[in-house]
């Protein structure tokens, strides 16, 4: 029976070891929460990097490591320190992150990076050559891998490839400052299938190909020697069931059942009747926005003192990348940010901005979804955005606002939400005091659709059209070539 095998840098687990135990914590970003919905573990493999490196692995517990992955339908790429130094939070992450997010002036092109990204792309494509057999698909996932296409292809010919991307591929003026572009573009080629989110990723990817590769591009393929690479978007959904069960058991509100966390958040809002809480959330990045976020909320609290007590944000941000000092700076500039604002505006009674800087169990992540009246989700350059399809799967009673940035992924289909540029302070604003005052009747005309659209373009919807997509192009691939 052919099997999926599934391979991204992140597993959906991350290890770390405490007092000689293993530990096992859930992964938080879109591509491990999204992909552990479709994993079915049963026969299915999933390869990755499990978070410890090679040095913080004590050999008593190498057996039992291999273990705990597989009981999760997980398998290890192992890297060392210095491996995951140069691909993860270097090349990876100082280079192509902030390139592929239109951040130019924080791309550093370090050669020595580079070739530490190549050697790592080759290990974890020797992972799949040896776990592979020829009817397996094999789907690789994310900028961390996009040499691993053509380096299964040289091996594995004949073996079924889909690459998927969940961050922006940037326009062709931006991608050709890459010093290594066409190899990255070749590495990719050796796909059959490569989705991104939207149509506009597509098209510029397209463009980079035809112009740097001088590839002949009609419509969504690419014909390269004796083969069609087809290129087409696929925008991820949401596990939409598990997120409004989830918003349903927690609006039943039997207050046995809630969480201390959960308790505290109504036990606020019964105290503060009329204010209404914002919700912001988002792993610690400089894409995301929070920093300007943060700025337009005082530039709102400046501008609508009639506002102060009426309103607090609620800000959980999730420790991400910590090693990179872009990482670094924006930490300390977000925690100096919210400690002026409160400083400034706090009253006997009142502060405007609670900030965790935290990852939340999923409860308490439903908790905040489901009490809070608006979500501000404002990233300057977001491939996706998962949290604001989260946020309005879990409203039950379908009430709620949606503040969303339409340079995010999913603002293409989230147009019922307010939609705003974050660098427009004026329109950020407009947009807060029209959700502090839309009527209930309108929020949930809006997210009635929204719903709806969530739950038609779900998770798996996302999987098995990108699977019978890349079935479908390998058919026609054989055929042309018989031809
Ligand atoms: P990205 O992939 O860039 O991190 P997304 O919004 O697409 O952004 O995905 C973030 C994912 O991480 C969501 O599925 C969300 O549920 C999860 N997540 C976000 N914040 C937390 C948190 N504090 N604790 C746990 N999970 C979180
Ligand atoms: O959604 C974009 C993404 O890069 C995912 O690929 C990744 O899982 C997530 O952000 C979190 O990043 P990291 O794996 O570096 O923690």
């Amino acid at each position: 029976m052919s099997k999926t095998i599934i391979i991204s840098n992140r597993l959906p687990v991350q290890l770390e070891i405490h007092n000689n135990e293993i530990k096992t914590t859930p992964s938080v970003g879109g591509l491990a929460t999204g992909m552990k919905s479709v994993h079915s573990g049963s026969n299915d493999l999933w390869i990755g990097w499990s978070g410890l490196t090679d040095e913080n692995i004590p050999k008593n517990l190498e057996e039992k490591i291999d273990t705990t992955l597989k009981d999760h339908g997980c398998a290890k790429v192992k890297l060392n320190a210095e491996e995951v130094d140069g691909f993860y939070f270097g090349f990876s992450n100082r280079t192509i992150w902030p390139l592929f997010h239109y951040f130019l002036e924080y791309s550093e092109f370090e050669l020595n990076n580079w070739e530490i990204y190549k050697a790592v792309n080759q290990k974890f494509a020797d992972a799949i050559i040896a776990k592979a057999d020829d009817d397996d698909i094999i789907w690789v996932h994310d900028y961390q891998l996009m040499l691993v296409p053509q380096m299964v292809k040289d091996k594995k010919p004949d073996i079924s490839i889909g690459f998927f991307l969940h961050i922006p591929f940037p326009s062709y003026e931006i991608f050709r400052t890459l010093p290594w572009r066409e190899e990255i573009l070749r590495g990719l080629m050796g796909s059959d299938l490569i989705g991104f989110h939207t149509y506009d990723y597509e098209r510029h990817f397209l463009s980079s190909v035809r112009r740097l590769l001088g590839l002949d591009v009609s419509f969504n393929e690419v014909h390269i020697e004796n083969r069609i690479v087809k290129v087409d978007s696929f925008p991820m959904g949401i596990d939409y069931k598990k997120f409004s069960e989830a918003g349903k058991a927690n609006s039943l509100n039997i207050t046995e059942n809630q969480s201390d966390f959960q308790q505290r958040l109504n036990a606020h809002k019964e105290s503060t009747k009329d204010a209404k809480l914002i919700l912001s959330i988002d792993r610690l990045d400089y894409t995301k926005g929070i920093a300007k976020r943060l700025n337009a909320f005082e530039y709102f609290l400046n501008k609508h003192p009639e506002y102060k007590e009426k309103v607090r944000l609620i800000i959980l941000a999730v420790p991400s990348r910590s090693n990179v000092p872009q990482y670094q700076l924006l930490k300390k500039e977000v925690d100096e940010l919210v400690g002026r604002i409160n400083g400034e505006f706090s009253t006997v009674n009142w502060t405007p901005i609670w900030y965790f800087y935290r990852s939340m169990p999923f409860e308490n992540l439903i908790d905040l979804y489901t009490s809070c009246d608006i979500a501000w989700l404002t990233p300057i350059r977001d491939g996706m955005n998962l949290v604001a399809k989260e946020y309005i799967a879990t409203r039950t009673d379908k009430t709620g606002v949606l503040i969303l940035s339409e340079m995010a992924g999913s603002a293409n289909e989230m147009n019922e939400s307010l939609l705003i540029n974050p660098n427009n302070f004026e329109q950020t604003v407009a947009a807060l005091q029209q959700a502090i005052n839309m009527p209930v009747e309108e929020q949930q005309e809006r997210n009635d659709i929204l719903q709806k659209r969530l739950e038609r373009y779900n998770v798996e919807k996302w999987a098995n059209d990108f699977i019978n997509s890349l079935k479908e192009q390998k058919e026609n691939s054989i055929s042309y070539v018989s031809k």
